[in-house]
């Protein structure tokens, strides 16, 4: 039976949750320290252990039957420190960051839960927010839990098509965007978008607009200048809906895990406090986007429940040159930096000269997720940007598990950190090793599937309208076992390295895609016959299909033909990068996929065993068009 752990509407224990039923199992709180306590080194997680036990109570004393998120995120630090800084939103134009108190953020979350609830949105209902990171996005989403309404964060790069389908699964009838968002310096319309979305949403009633490009208070900001700076927080068990959140899987459709709300919050509180070595008064400076769960747990949920300072970054790492990331961090005195691989093998391109350039003193921890780092970035990124002092943390976790489950800190001060390896399972995280044939690898030193055996507090509760695929995702693979689609090797020592997903789900410059929703997109061009999308390993971006064309479609415009439709139905960063035309199939008429990511990776050596094959040529023609695209691309 797989098992979710939660913590109940009475917090006088910790419950288990059976997933397949949901019905909850009393168990005692020593589950923790069964977990911690099976590990090598006792005596430091019973010291870890202790560390935990003490941050459950404390919750568990801050937030006793029914109580709110909100509570917890804001109120109590509003209370404490209400000229703290909560947020500091940094601009897309450089050196224009604004600060927002939490006494300021708290007024602004009423006000926006206060005109919310007038407007009709109730406790349990779902809403809609498209906006790029701003203090507005960060107080709607409070104001959802404030009044007890989950909220749908959708990332404001996707396509008008992909929102509509978000909305429409969400059941939402109420959407939040801003007129333009600027990134980059560049300007995009996302009220158009989301004007043609919910065109395909007879659900939404209402759209409220935040006016990012207008220097006068109109739309929402006017409209909740009228709401009362008290709301009265709607009473909610831990067990509530908090968000959520749209992820890709291995089929075309994706699923919105959900997440609820004393476990996640805990867990994404915890995780941030210990793998980053937040202290109170640091600058939190996580650059990652909060259309994403690395947004929602350690730019928002995280950060604000620990009562920290947390950046919103709002433009990219190259603008409007190289330094922008170490220009901000000497400007805002950032202690912990958290960002994506793809983004520093970009950057490291450039040369150190632009990290050298800025005062980097106030680091202490930098942080690295969303998909393996290689050695050469890791290096860099400790070596120039951290100077050799500051520990690197690769991170390993997903949408699914809410909050960082594998990463080299926290440990004993100073334990060795292994370059491009995320090490350590954090508290209560057990992960096992599957073999081809359903066993846990006993051995230390291995590799096989990557499963969890243990609920933790973070974890995903459902998929939103399909609890059964949730089940038949994570827990039938390997029953009784949550299985997280990635591979991984245990080292002699017991460290853990992720090598990679296992299912068709790829990385585009840190997003995460599945193959198939490329492929209707690819597909959907009147010129396209089939197509198999696989991801390559490509320093930023790496998508490879390979189209095979109808019989009578001219090839003229086809690739700007497919980027369009690729960009219309989900985003500009899913678009291919390179075309060839034949697919080789096994005789049962099965695309192989492993043959055609190796030659999109140029290891024709590594391509393996191909008997299985129905016609043996199509594998050189592939390596052919290979070749005759990659002279064509040389300058
Ligand atoms: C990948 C992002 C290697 C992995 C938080 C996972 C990683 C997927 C790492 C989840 C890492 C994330 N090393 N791979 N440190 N972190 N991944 O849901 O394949 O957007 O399953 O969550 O990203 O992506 P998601």
């Amino acid at each position: 039976m797989a098992l979710g752990l939660c913590l109940c509407g009475n917090w006088t224990s910790v419950r288990l949750l059976s997933v397949s039923t949901r019905e909850p199992l009393l168990v005692p709180l020593t589950v923790w320290g069964k977990v911690i306590t099976n590990t090598p080194a006792k005596s430091a997680c019973f010291f870890f252990f202790l560390i935990l036990l003490n941050a459950l109570c404390e919750y568990i004393a801050s937030w006793q039957k029914e109580k709110n998120v909100f509570l917890n995120c804001l109120d109590r630090h509003a209370l404490s420190s209400p000229e703290k800084v909560a947020l500091i939103w940094e601009k897309d134009e450089p050196g224009s960051e604004v600060k927002v108190t939490y006494r300021q953020l708290l007024e602004m979350t009423c006000r926006a839960g206060n005109l919310l609830r007038r407007r009709g949105v109730k406790k349990g209902d779902c809403v809609t927010i498209y906006m790029p990171p701003c203090p507005l996005a960060v107080a709607s989403m409070l104001a959802c839990a404030r009044i007890g309404a989950a909220h749908n964060v959708v990332f404001a790069g996707f396509s008008a098509e992909a929102l509509a389908e978000r909305i429409r699964d969400a059941q939402s009838s109420t959407v939040i965007t801003v007129n333009e968002s600027v990134r980059g310096g560049k300007v995009t319309r996302l009220k158009d978008t989301v004007d043609e979305a919910v065109r395909g949403c007879p659900t939404v009633r209402q759209v409220f607009v935040a006016m990012r490009t207008d220097a006068q208070p109109s739309g929402i900001l006017q409209e909740m200048m009228s709401e009362d700076v008290v709301c009265e927080p709607a009473a909610m068990d831990s067990e509530d809906v908090l968000f959520l959140l749209y992820t890709s899987g291995s089929t075309g459709k994706p699923k919105g895990l959900v997440h609820t709300q004393a476990g996640y919050l805990l867990y994404a509180a915890l995780t941030h406090k210990y793998v980053f070595d937040y202290r109170d008064g640091d600058v939190f400076g996580c650059v990652a986007d909060i259309g994403w769960i690395t947004g929602h747990s350690y730019v928002v949920y995280g950060p604000l429940a620990n009562g920290g300072t947390s950046v919103l970054f709002e433009s990219t790492p190259i603008y409007p040159d190289p330094g922008r990331y170490w220009e901000m961090v000497e400007r805002l005195k950032i202690n912990q930096f958290y960002g994506a691989p793809t983004a520093i093998r970009l950057l490291l391109k450039y040369g150190d000269q632009w990290v050298r350039k800025y005062d980097r003193s106030s680091l202490r921890t930098l942080g690295s997720v969303g998909e393996p780092i290689n050695k050469e970035a890791w290096e860099w990124y400790h070596a120039v940007v951290g100077e050799g002092r500051c520990p690197v943390v690769d991170t390993w976790w997903q949408t699914e598990t809410g909050g960082i489950c594998i990463a080299p800190r926290p440990s004993e001060p100073h334990a060795e950190i292994v370059p491009g390896m995320a090490m350590r399972p954090f508290f209560g995280i057990k992960p096992a090793l599957m073999d081809g044939e359903g066993r846990a690898v006993t051995s230390d030193d291995g590799s096989g599937a990557l499963c969890l055996t243990q609920p933790w507090p973070g974890m995903a509760r459902s998929i939103h309208n399909d609890h059964q695929r949730f089940v038949d995702t994570y827990f039938k693979t390997y029953p009784g076992y949550f299985f997280t689609g990635d591979g991984a090797r245990r080292s002699e020592e017991g460290y853990y390295q992720i090598t990679g997903r296992l299912d068709d789900v790829i990385n585009v410059s840190g997003h995460r895609v599945g193959t198939a929703e490329i492929e209707d997109a690819v597909n959907q061009c009147s010129a396209v016959a089939e197509s198999a999308v696989v991801g390559c390993a490509h320093p930023v971006k790496g998508v490879y299909a390979f189209v095979v064309l109808k019989q009578d479609a001219r090839e003229a415009g086809l690739v700007a033909q497919i980027n369009d439709s690729v960009s219309d139905k989900i985003a500009k960063y899913a678009c291919p990068d390179h075309f060839v035309r034949r697919l080789p199939k096994t005789r049962s008429g099965k695309i192989m996929r492993r043959v055609l990511r190796k030659v999109a990776e140029g290891d024709l050596d590594g391509l393996g065993d191909l008997s299985t094959l129905d016609d043996p040529a199509t594998v050189q023609e592939v390596i052919r068009g290979h070749r005759d695209l990659a002279a064509e691309r040389r300058p």
